[in-house]
């Protein structure tokens, strides 16, 4: 059973309380799949908290994989592709392409996302949109290929 670590990046739930819809969906769609959800936090759009919480994560061997939701658009605070790429060893570009391009047939603004996807250590993470639709539709779009990613990095 692989563990994975849900990081919802959103200024509004972190400093102003407001529900995170996201995390719960994604907490629902991984543990249908069979997954064991070890943890969950929200930290606010902030580029040093969230590489340095993604880089503990992995070096302490916390998950196998880490999704993240929220902060990658063009909002002048979103920088949660940033953190991503300030930690990862190796890039995995295959699930942000397919991503956009199976998003943008549902809609156009799709392409603003600038989710991307790596490798430290032996933690997969991947970047998801914010809101509970996004997130739930993108991730259904790459499950089947994290779940076959992860165990060879196993
Ligand atoms: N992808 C899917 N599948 N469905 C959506 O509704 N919304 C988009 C996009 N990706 C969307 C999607 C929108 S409106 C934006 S602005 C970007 O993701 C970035 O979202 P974020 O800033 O919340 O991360």
């Amino acid at each position: 059973m692989f563990r994975a670590y849900i990081v919802t990046v959103s200024d509004s739930s972190y400093f102003e309380n407001k529900k995170d819809l996201s995390g719960p969906t994604l907490v629902n769609i991984l543990t249908e799949k069979g997954y064991e959800v070890v943890g969950r936090e929200i930290l606010p759009d902030d580029r040093e908290k969230i590489s340095s919480v993604l880089e503990m994560l992995c070096d302490e061997d916390k998950a196998d994989l880490i999704l993240t939701t929220g902060g990658t658009g063009f909002a002048k605070r979103d920088v949660t592709p940033e953190a991503t790429l300030d930690v990862i060893e190796k890039s995995v570009p295959g699930f942000g392409e397919i991503m956009r391009s199976k998003s943008f047939e549902i809609t156009k603004n799709a392409i603003l996302s600038r989710e991307t996807a790596g490798i430290r250590r032996d933690t997969l993470i991947i970047n998801l949109p914010g809101s509970p639709k996004a997130a739930s539709e993108n991730l259904n779009f790459i499950i089947d290929s994290v779940e076959h990613g992860l165990s060879i990095l196993r």
